[in-house]
């Protein structure tokens, strides 16, 4: 099949400096860990080839700043998504506190058609911290976080370890393919 024919999905990934957007994205397309923290600069996408339904999709994946002084960089990049991803770092109370922030801003700045029904993810990573005895949020309270906000669908992931993350990509995958 020609690429022209490809369903492209394009997926948004946001969240606070430093909770390992870039590698996640890193670890799941190129299969590499970045073990620097290079603060991301405005927003880039990777692709990536999925099958779906048997048949080839392409997962345009936008890569945004958590920096609060590159917000309006990325925001710029939001209208069009298919799927937004949430991501916070387990072990960093705080960048859970701000996900409704996040939550918040990407729906005024992307202005989906039903922001009841447009599709979220949310992603806790760096589970693999201290074999997770310094989380500050435990998975329960977590959950019920995504219960309030219209069941989203939420994955433990490890970008060092590589714990999770084909998986929690690919039903991003499926979820912004469902959408529509
Ligand atoms: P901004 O681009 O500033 O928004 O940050 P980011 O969310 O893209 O964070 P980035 O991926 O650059 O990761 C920040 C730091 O966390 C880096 O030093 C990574 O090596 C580290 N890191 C990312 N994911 C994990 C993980 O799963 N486990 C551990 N232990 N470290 C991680
Ligand atoms: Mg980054």
């Amino acid at each position: 099949m020609s690429i022209q024919n490809r369903r492209l999905l394009k997926i948004i990934v946001i969240g606070d400096s430093g909770v390992g957007k870039t590698s996640l994205m890193s670890q799941y397309v190129n299969k590499k860990f970045i073990h620097l923290h290079r603060a991301t600069i405005g927003a880039d996408f990777l692709t990536k080839e999925v099958q779906l339904d048997g048949k080839l999709a392409t997962l345009q994946i936008w890569d945004t700043a958590g920096q609060e002084r590159f917000h309006s960089l990325g925001a710029a990049f939001y209208r069009g998504a298919d799927c937004c991803v949430l991501v916070f770092d387990v072990n960093l109370l705080r960048s859970f506190e701000t996900l409704q922030n996040w939550h918040e801003e990407f729906l005024k700045q992307a202005d989906p058609a039903n922001p009841e029904t447009f599709p979220f993810v949310l992603i806790g990573n760096k589970v693999d911290i201290n074999g997770g005895s310094c989380r500050a949020i435990s998975e329960k309270v977590v959950r019920e976080w995504c219960a309030s906000r219209g069941n989203i669908p939420y994955f433990e992931t490890s970008a060092k370890e590589n714990v999770n993350v084909d998986y929690a990509f690919i039903s991003i995958a499926r979820i912004a393919h469902a959408y529509n």
